[in-house]
């Protein structure tokens, strides 16, 4: 399998990579300084020189090539109400024109819980970063093409358990990232999963048990 990663140089990004990679498919991404480009290409995988914001859709879909598969996992982070926008928000719409473009039809998008830590009231910047992910969800899931949302938990920067709670409806807890990567990973190898969303946060189950479960029988 040949997947490109936008967000590849983060905390869930750079781990499907690594993972990706180790499962033996051909991985590249976007990545926005030649350093990053040489550290990825020393683990085998192929960077793309681009910036989500400034790229166009068509540039976007060139540096995509023929992948089996795209996954949108880049945020602004903490960076603002705008960079919020133009990133976790118009980036997704750019992303699904280029994966259109490029003919990927298979495409990953890492969310977050509508309801996440709502309850401690983080102020107008968070509340704009919820709706901005669920507006990417209404556009992915309305495009036709062979979508998967996975949101995921608090993320965390633990070791991995190798188990999870996968489905569609989960309550919002934490998760380490590298189980998100692992379970990106799963899904992707797993044609069976298709236009779902689901929600991810720490639990029992192996991960690859926990993706099988979701597969739809009719
Ligand atoms: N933090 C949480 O608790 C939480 C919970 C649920 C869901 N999520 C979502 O999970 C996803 C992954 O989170 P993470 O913490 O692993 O991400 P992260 O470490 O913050 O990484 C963000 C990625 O986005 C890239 N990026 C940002 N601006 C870009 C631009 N203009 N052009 C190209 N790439 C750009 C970054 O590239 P650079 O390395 O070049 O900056 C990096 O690869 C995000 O979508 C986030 O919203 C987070």
């Amino acid at each position: 399998m040949n997947t490109f990663i936008i967000g590849i140089t983060g905390g869930v990004g750079s781990l499907l990579a690594r993972e990706l990679i180790e499962r033996g498919d051909d991985v590249s991404g976007l990545v926005r300084t030649a350093e990053q480009r040489q550290a990825l290409a020393e683990i085998g995988v192929d960077g793309k020189s681009g910036d989500l914001t400034s790229i166009a859709a068509d540039e976007l879909a060139e540096l995509i090539g023929p992948a089996d598969a795209l996954v949108f996992t880049a945020g602004a982070g903490g960076a603002g109400k705008e960079a919020t926008t133009a990133i976790d928000g118009d980036g997704v719409v750019k992303a699904i024109e280029a994966a259109r473009l490029a003919g990927v039809t298979r495409f990953a998008l890492v969310s977050v819980f509508p309801e996440a830590w709502r309850e401690r009231n983080l102020g107008q910047g968070f509340d704009h970063y919820i709706a901005v992910k669920k507006s990417a969800d209404i556009a992915l899931s309305r495009s036709g093409l062979d979508w998967v949302i996975l949101r995921p938990a608090a993320l965390l920067n633990a070791p991995g358990q190798g188990t999870v709670a996968l489905g569609p409806a989960e309550t919002h807890g934490e998760i380490p990232r590298a189980d998100v990567a692992l379970t990106l990973a799963e899904l992707l190898h797993e044609p069976g999963i298709t236009r779902q969303i689901l929600e991810l946060t720490a639990g029992d189950t192996p991960i690859p048990d926990a993706v099988h479960a979701n597969v739809r029988t009719r």
